[in-house]
């Protein structure tokens, strides 16, 4: 039986207008070519040394020509850049009710934490149809995590956080793999993504047990790291509290200077490992860097309980 496709599986919502863009690029520069190859087959024909044509006044040059080609050229590249500008915007922002997962790649593996608390290595697990945001990391080298059936592969750095969403949109196991040379056993990075009907995930979610959920964990790694003894309580005159800070603007202060930042994942991370770079107006630069203590997967875990105490009140 004839079986070659020309490309993955279709597993998610944004693979169409992907598909669309790579197929209208290619149709425009088939098409292209194609012209080109018959107007010189044309010519090479029509004005061979044999052929009895008049010689004696060949034209220089047909500004009317020029002119429509110009302008044709213009048209079909700005409509290119404008369907891949649409295409790449909404590749780019996930929409806010996406369901957050949290992936650390390193050397040759994919670990992936539930924020109900659930882990697993190289596998993935998604509810069907609803948009899936993952926010990802490396403890290594530069890893890119990619899953052709979604059509999407984002680079995954050490040191910061990228993100990439999709929205599944049939049910199956898709291929996942990494897409970025990393080493002696980058071949072997590979995995699954595993689409699941809604009541079928929220089964396999709570298979053996519920355990703590991420911000749970992280809340005890903030006592464990001894966060809690100046980010907490009566201590606000060494440490600000970090209820409410999530998502919102931070002033910071550097000399006399003082200037604002977002409270996001990078500025949480940034302040747990190198807290002498942005200050918060009105305090010293006290705290100690945790770099090389945390493991990234319990920096992501610390992180999701500052997340979720980010519309709380501080308590005194
Ligand atoms: Cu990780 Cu290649």
């Amino acid at each position: 039986m004839w079986n070659f496709p020309l490309l993955p599986d279709i597993g998610s919502t944004g693979a169409y207008e992907n598909d669309l863009v790579f197929w209208l690029e290619t149709a425009i520069v088939v098409s292209l070519t194609f012209f080109g190859f018959a107007l010189m087959a044309f010519l090479v024909y029509r004005y061979h040394r044999g052929q009895k044509v008049d010689r004696s006044h060949p034209p220089h040059h047909n500004y009317n020509l020029e002119y429509v080609l110009m302008a044709g050229m213009l048209a079909v590249g700005v409509m290119l850049f404008m369907v891949g500008a649409v295409v790449f915007y909404r590749l780019s922002v996930p929409p806010d009710n996406a369901l957050e997962m949290y992936v650390v790649g390193k050397q040759w593996m994919w670990k992936v934490e539930h924020p109900g608390g659930k882990s697993e290595i190289n596998e993935l697990h998604v509810p069907l149809g609803q948009p899936v945001k993952l926010m990802m990391t490396s403890q290594d080298v530069i890893h890119s995590f990619y899953v052709p059936a979604f059509r999407v592969k984002q680079d995954v750095l050490p040191g910061r956080y990228t993100h990439m969403w999709f929205q599944p949109s049939k049910p199956g196991r898709y291929h996942l793999f990494c897409a970025e040379y990393c080493g002696t056993s980058h071949s072997n990075m590979i995995g699954w993504v595993t689409v699941m009907e809604p009541a079928e995930y929220d089964a396999w979610l709570s298979q053996g047990g519920r355990g703590p959920s991420m911000a749970e964990q992280g809340e005890q790694l903030f006592v464990q790291y001894h966060c809690a003894g100046c980010h907490r309580g009566s201590q606000t005159v060494r440490a600000p509290h970090l209820e409410g800070v999530y998502g919102k603007s931070v002033p910071l202060q550097r000399g006399n200077e003082v200037y604002f930042t977002m409270a996001d994942e990078r500025y949480i991370r940034d302040s747990i490992l190198m807290p002498k770079n942005e200050v918060v107006a009105g305090y010293e630069p006290l705290m100690p860097s945790f770099q090389g203590q945390i493991n990234e997967s319990d920096l992501l875990k610390i992180i999701a309980y500052i997340k979720s105490i980010g519309n709380k009140e501080a308590t005194p």
